[in-house]
């Protein structure tokens, strides 16, 4: 999960080490580290702490002035040392983030000429192929080019060769990728923490960059291979855990982390091998037997608990109850025997959500949470803890803890209908790969940014702003007027849009704007008829959906906000990205103080 890389003129493996070690509340469960030495990538891995890895540098030392360093969070293969990075062949050697979602293909490809694998990650057969390439007679830069070419997937990658001293290439495509810039030395980090003992000066590499990097500097080229220019910034990390990278504000550093945190957090809940889900956590409790589910939660985290009230009941037939903490403690609710009280929470801290939780308790039922805060109260007090792993986030208004809270909802809700035997495997299958192909669809739909600010900028003389959205896209609608009210301060409603007709319709005029979630699914043309209502009274329609969707659109929208086409199961996560980048982009031209807005608090300790 963490990447680092030196281009020296002294020793190196020591210091990628501590590199590492900044990069560790990134989260892991291996590392290693790779030299080259007389001519030879040598390289030490280890299962676990990095102080496994460093026992293990002290007795058998790594010379060499050229290294790449590596975090695993294991995704394809389990965390052994034989699966840990760097992955070396007798030409190259390879870190890497993120998932190589073709790398089935590539190994079946490789197969032909004779390369086969020897560990389960998807990462080696990126490894084999640049070594095909070089075998071929490609120059490094070439090879890595083709290569890169040929990936589908969100990931970062870093690469040495046998044959240079003095050459790192490194590859950014969703997953982040900065370069430090040293005296004589250049370096390579995922994010500014790492390089902060070297150098306070870097670039952050745009998605789609890949750049070659030497002792004196870095050639950065972009998708097209063009030639590009990324400012060089001096970093004020060094104090700091954690930092905003090229981002104004850690809102945006957040919401463009996304392809990245969810490919982490569906790494923990996804065997991408067998493309199953894989429920790590020990379960006082058989989801076959469950009589009710019960979620309680605050703020966006209780719009995650909507959302997978839609996912446990069609796809695991388990009847669910939402309500938000601090209504549900005060209710005091009849729970039934053998139900599962399930509480979501960003912090672990809130109180209301604290409340509810002690309320289930005392009345017997099964206990779980879902928490970024694995440290916290509710995590403490549940009898199963599910992490959502997204890292710390810092900006107010959560944004990837809830694509985080979506994508283990999701995964659990597929385990869930496994168990009770709605779901085939086959079924399984095809809904766990919509969720592997979404850290790409996250990314492409980050794209849409450029148009967001456009529509900013005329959304942010509103005053009022409506949100609609059907089924499992109604709570995306809440999170978008949420995230609108709290950052910009415009006033915004998320309604059902079928229970437009039975109220909001008459606040429709043309100074409206009226968002309407709707990416293609089997209720779109239901949505399309609500947004038709609005556009014969005159309201300006913002229309968020995907090109199927689109096609059938009919007159009145002022705009439509595309986004790639998903299954029905992922989408309302991938939705959330452009309500999120609105009421972002609204904020940025209202002037606001986006990370942390008037009267409101991240984590909500008081009732
Ligand atoms: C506050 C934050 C929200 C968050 C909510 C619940 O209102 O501003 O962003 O969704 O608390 O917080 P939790 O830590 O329980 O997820």
């Amino acid at each position: 999960c963490g990447i680092v890389g030196i281009v020296g003129n002294q020793p190196v493996a020591e210091r990628l080490v501590d590199a590492l070690k900044r990069l560790e509340y990134r989260g892991y469960d291996s590392a290693g580290v790779a030299t080259l030495a007389e001519g030879d990538i040598a390289r030490r891995r280890a299962e676990g702490k990095l102080g496994n890895l460093a026992q293990k540098l002290a007795a058998e030392p790594l010379a060499g002035t050229i290294g790449i360093g590596h975090t695993r969070w294991a995704t394809h293969g389990a965390p052994t040392e034989l699966n840990a990075h760097p992955h070396t062949t007798d030409r190259v050697g390879v870190v890497h983030n993120g998932i190589i979602e073709n790398y089935r293909d590539m190994l079946i490809d490789l197969a032909k000429d004779g390369y086969q694998p020897t560990t389960q990650t998807d990462t080696e057969a990126v490894a084999l192929w640049v070594s095909r390439e070089l075998a071929r007679g490609a120059q490094p830069e070439q090879a890595v080019s083709n290569t890169l070419k040929k990936l589908r997937g969100a990931f970062a990658l870093a690469f040495m060769f046998r044959d240079d001293e003095g050459l790192l290439i490194a590859a950014r495509h969703g997953a982040p990728l900065a370069i430090g810039y040293g005296n004589g030395e250049m370096y390579l980090g995922s994010d500014a923490m790492a390089l902060a003992p070297f150098t306070s000066r870097l670039s952050y590499l745009e998605d789609g960059d890949w750049a070659v990097i030497t002792h004196t500097g870095a050639t950065i080229r972009d998708a097209k291979d063009a030639i590009v220019e990324r400012d060089v910034q001096i970093s004020q990390t060094s104090a700091l855990m954690v930092d905003k990278g090229n981002h104004r504000h850690f809102m945006a550093k957040e919401i463009y982390e996304q392809p990245e945190t969810i490919g982490h957090t569906l790494s923990h809940y996804v065997d991408m091998g067998t493309e199953q889900v894989s429920v790590r956590e020990q379960m006082p409790f058989d989801f076959a037997d469950l009589s009710r589910l019960t979620i309680s939660a605050c703020g966006t985290a209780f719009l995650a608990g909507a959302v997978a009230k839609y996912w446990f009941e069609r796809y695991a037939r388990l009847p669910v109850d939402i309500d938000v903490a601090s209504e549900f403690r005060y209710r005091e609710p009849p729970l039934e025997k053998n139900g599962l009280s399930l509480f979501i929470s960003q912090s672990g801290e809130t109180a209301d959500t604290l409340a509810a939780l002690r309320y289930c308790a005392s009345q017997g039922q099964h206990v779980a949470s879902l928490v970024n805060t694995v440290e916290s109260t509710i995590a403490r007090e549940s009898h199963v803890v599910f992490p959502i792993l997204c890292g710390p986030e810092i900006g107010v208004a959560s944004t990837k803890a809830l694509t985080a809270q979506l994508t283990a909802l999701a995964s659990l809700a597929i385990a869930a209908g496994r168990a009770r035997g709605v779901l085939s495997a086959e079924q399984e299958t095809e809904l766990v790969r919509a969720l592997i192909s979404l850290p790409t669809a996250v990314s492409e739909a980050l794209g849409t940014e450029d148009q967001i600010m456009d529509i900013a900028k005329r959304l942010s003389k509103a005053k009022d702003v409506l949100y609609l959205g059907r089924g499992p896209m109604f709570p995306i609608a809440m999170e978008g007027a949420l995230k609108l009210k709290e950052i910009s301060y415009i006033h915004a409603e998320g309604y059902a849009a079928g229970e437009l007709k039975h109220g909001p319709i008459a606040l429709v005029d043309e100074a409206m704007p009226v968002i309407v979630v709707a990416p293609s699914d089997e209720l779109v043309d239901k949505t399309l008829s609500n947004m038709q209502e609005v556009a014969a009274r005159g309201g300006k329609i913002i229309l968020i959906t995907d090109p199927e969707g689109a096609q059938t659109v009919g007159q009145g929208v002022a705009d439509v906000i595309l986004i790639p086409h998903v299954s029905s199961f992922v989408a309302p996560i991938l939705a959330t990205i452009p309500v999120q980048l609105l009421a972002y982009h609204t904020a940025v031209f209202m002037g606001t103080d986006v990370d942390q807005p008037r009267n409101l608090a991240k984590s909500v300790t008081v009732e």
